[in-house]
């Protein structure tokens, strides 16, 4: 004990540099793995808590609706295995398919036209690294849909691409979600800012995700 002492009474100097390191060292590791944390999506962190009101919620879906109903989403979303064009929604000229994962089948792949970045100039494709349609086994449609039918359909996850709330709160940021609101020369624009639809998204599913009576 006495020799223990004799030398941390020696070494004073040294170990209070040495504490002194080992803290700063502690720190910056500390921060190092705060900041690799700030890359990660607030929502991973929050806990979603849904408070039922089935008159807020529904008001909310028809927001949700008219947005998911406007061309730029529906003609990515077709009844069919044709992917629709421009703001009256016809069939896409030269009838390129939907494929089994939704990225076109043979010379008719949806990436030889559609580029990672819109083409300047009009009537020339949107572009989006990952431009395809819903695969085959899993449609999301939403044309034909009404309020009733696709409120049902967007929370299912046989028919949402096993999505539970969290993911689809997510999906509101998703790139080609995204791409409605950057369409390229010529379209108009779906019928509110992104802002007003992911809020009115995240107030329908987090009151409840009631449809509307029809
Ligand atoms: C280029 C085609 C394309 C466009 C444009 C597009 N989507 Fe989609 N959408 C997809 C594909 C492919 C999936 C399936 C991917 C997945 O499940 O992650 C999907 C899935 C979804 C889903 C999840 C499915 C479900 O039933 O819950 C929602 C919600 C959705 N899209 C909303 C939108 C909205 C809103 C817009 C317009 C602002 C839009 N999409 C525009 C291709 C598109
Ligand atoms: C041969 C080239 C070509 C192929 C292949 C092709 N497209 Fe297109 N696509 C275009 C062009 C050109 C436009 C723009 C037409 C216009 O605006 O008049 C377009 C427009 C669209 C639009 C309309 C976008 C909007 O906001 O209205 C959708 C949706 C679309 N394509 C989906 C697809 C999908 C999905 C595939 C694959 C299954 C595909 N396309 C394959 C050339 C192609």
């Amino acid at each position: 004990m006495i020799k223990l002492k004799n030398l941390l009474k020696g070494h004073t100097g040294i170990m209070r540099i040495a504490y002194i390191m080992v803290i700063m060292l502690s720190l910056v590791t500390i921060m190092a793995f705060a900041l690799h944390d700030d890359h990660k999506p607030v929502e991973h962190e929050k806990k979603i808590v849904v408070v039922k009101d089935s008159v807020a919620s529904v008001a909310a879906f028809k927001k949700v609706y008219r947005v998911l109903m406007s061309p730029r989403c529906m003609n990515c979303h077709p009844s069919g295995d044709i992917p629709l064009q421009g703001d009256d929604s016809h069939l896409h000229t030269m009838n390129p398919q939907r494929g089994v994962e939704g990225k076109g089948v043979f010379a008719m792949k949806c990436a030889n036209c559609h580029q990672p970045t819109n083409t300047p100039g009009k009537n020339t494709p949107p572009g989006n690294p990952n431009w395809h349609l819903p695969p085959a086994n899993m449609k999301m449609v939403f044309q034909g849909r009404t309020p009733y039918q696709l409120a049902k359909q967007l929370v299912n996850p046989k028919q949402n691409g096993n999505k539970d709330i969290k993911k689809l709160i997510e999906h509101a940021d998703d790139g080609l979600v995204l791409a409605g609101w950057n369409p390229g020369e010529g379209r108009t624009l779906p019928p509110m800012s992104h802002a007003e639809f992911k809020k009115a998204w995240i107030t329908w599913l987090t009151t409840g995700a009631y449809a509307p009576k029809k």
